[in-house]
């Protein structure tokens, strides 16, 4: 049986396998908390852009904050894809694990003069600037480097996205983007600026969107813009999408990327810019449902309102359901004869806040491991070390090839750089 959204995970007699591996001998041989991922499962989705896009000038940059793991960038560089970062220290990820620099477009509100300095340096691909205050200084470090900075506007459309307030973008009232009203000013200033060449639009709308409506909408602001735009000789390159493809976490039913990106090429096409280059920036669809976090059962703690599952693996390792009041589905690893009761799934931290999942029906005892599912994306990169806590490690399973891809960090790590006073 294979499980919803997840086709490399499959539920057999024995329990729970991810590709060729079974989860629970993972977890007894590395430890848990563990994140396994399936890298057949990321060329899979990485695969369902490039099907799309095939045959026209474009580029797939994965963004990266959805799991930064060297290896995970390494699968993807190697499938051909870009990256879309949102600092230094995701470009020097990015470098480290072999990917190209003139294939990373830079996103984020908040870039600073070093940042900029070292993108320039490195000769990244382009920069999606989202403010005039941001254009000015990205042209005089640009200048002073005596080159010209590659640059895409984030355009807000102002489009309803329909997602979390915490993850919907592209409305008027999110820090995002330049206003769809004032870009055609920031356009006409930009192509002023020494350290500027105009290249491309940009608009990111929102993530764990599950219908391709915003997308359409989105899109035809932003060639309205291209147009009007041509019509004064700002000829752009590239119109950049973006990402926010969502994922089936329970029941929900987002188009494919296939599905998608062939019904925003169409509507391109339709409105003449078939020609220009398109990018786009995926980043939960490309990892989300290749990953699972592994925690093991410590104790169970029966009560009269609620029964609680205590395990090891707590809100610093997977933020999502404490943040968001995300609902990720969470099974056990290995089949048992007894009675399903009904738990909350709390992990050990000091706050109440701290679960993974309330009111879910698990036959389990103590030493048992659970795994929560489709939790590749925005889990180990979004993970603390609040109540000092060691971070996971992680796994990649390659048919029935294991790979360790990141140790479980040594404790005295968490203090290494701390100093005592006197
Ligand atoms: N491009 C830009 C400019 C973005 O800000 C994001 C995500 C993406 C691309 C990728 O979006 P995706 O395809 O992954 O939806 N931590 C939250 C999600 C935050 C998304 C932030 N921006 C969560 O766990 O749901």
């Amino acid at each position: 049986m294979t499980l919803p959204g997840s086709p490399f995970l499959s539920s057999r007699s024995d329990g729970l396998w991810l590709e060729g591996a079974r989860l629970a001998d993972l977890a007894r041989r590395f430890g848990t908390p563990l994140y396994v991922y399936s890298r057949n499962a990321m060329r899979t989705a990485a695969a369902s852009y490039q099907r799309a896009l095939a045959g026209r000038p474009h580029l797939l940059c994965y963004a990266m904050k959805a799991n930064s793991n060297l290896a995970v960038l390494q699968t993807f560089a190697e499938a051909g894809c870009g990256f879309d970062i949102v600092s230094a220290g995701e470009l020097q990820r990015v470098l480290a694990a072999g990917g190209r620099a003139d294939r990373v477009v830079f996103s984020g509100v908040g870039k600073t003069a070093d940042e900029m300095r070292l993108a320039l340096q490195a000769g990244v691909r382009c920069f999606n600037v989202e403010s005039e205050a941001e254009l000015a200084l990205l042209s005089a470090v640009a200048h002073g480097l005596g080159r010209r900075a590659p640059v895409s506007l984030r355009v807000n459309p102002d489009v309803d996205a329909g997602t979390h307030p915490y993850i919907s973008t592209g409305l008027k009232g999110n820090k995002f983007g330049i206003a769809h009203v004032q870009a055609l000013a920031v356009y006409r200033l930009a192509r002023q600026l020494p350290g500027i060449d105009v290249v491309g639009i940009d608009c990111h709308i929102g993530s764990q969107i599950t219908t391709a409506g915003p997308y359409l909408d989105a899109l035809d602001r932003l060639l309205d813009l291209v147009d009007v735009l041509a019509a004064e000789g700002i000829d752009l390159q590239h119109i950049d999408l973006g990402g926010g493809l969502g994922i089936t976490y329970t029941d929900e039913s987002p188009p494919s990327a296939e599905d998608l990106v062939r019904q925003m090429l169409a509507r391109i096409d339709a409105r003449g810019h078939g020609h220009r280059e398109v990018l786009l920036e995926p980043g939960r669809s490309m990892v989300g449902n290749a990953g699972v976090l592994l925690a093991s059962v410590l104790y169970l703690k029966p009560g009269d309102e609620k029964s609680f599952c205590i395990v090891d693996a707590a809100m610093n390792d997977l933020m999502r359901p404490a943040m968001y009041q995300a609902w990720m589905n969470i099974v056990a690893c290995e089949p048992r004869t007894i009675d399903p009761a009904t738990y909350d799934v709390v992990g050990p931290i000091c706050e109440s806040g701290d679960w993974l999942g309330r009111d879910r029906a698990l036959a389990v005892q103590s030493g048992d491991v659970l795994a929560v599912l489709s939790a590749g994306a925005y889990g180990m990169t979004m993970a603390s070390n609040y109540n000092t806590r060691a971070r996971a490690a992680e796994v990649m399973v390659e048919g029935d090839t294991v790979h360790l891809i990141r140790e479980r960090e040594p404790l005295a790590r968490l203090w290494a750089g701390e100093r005592l006073i006197g």
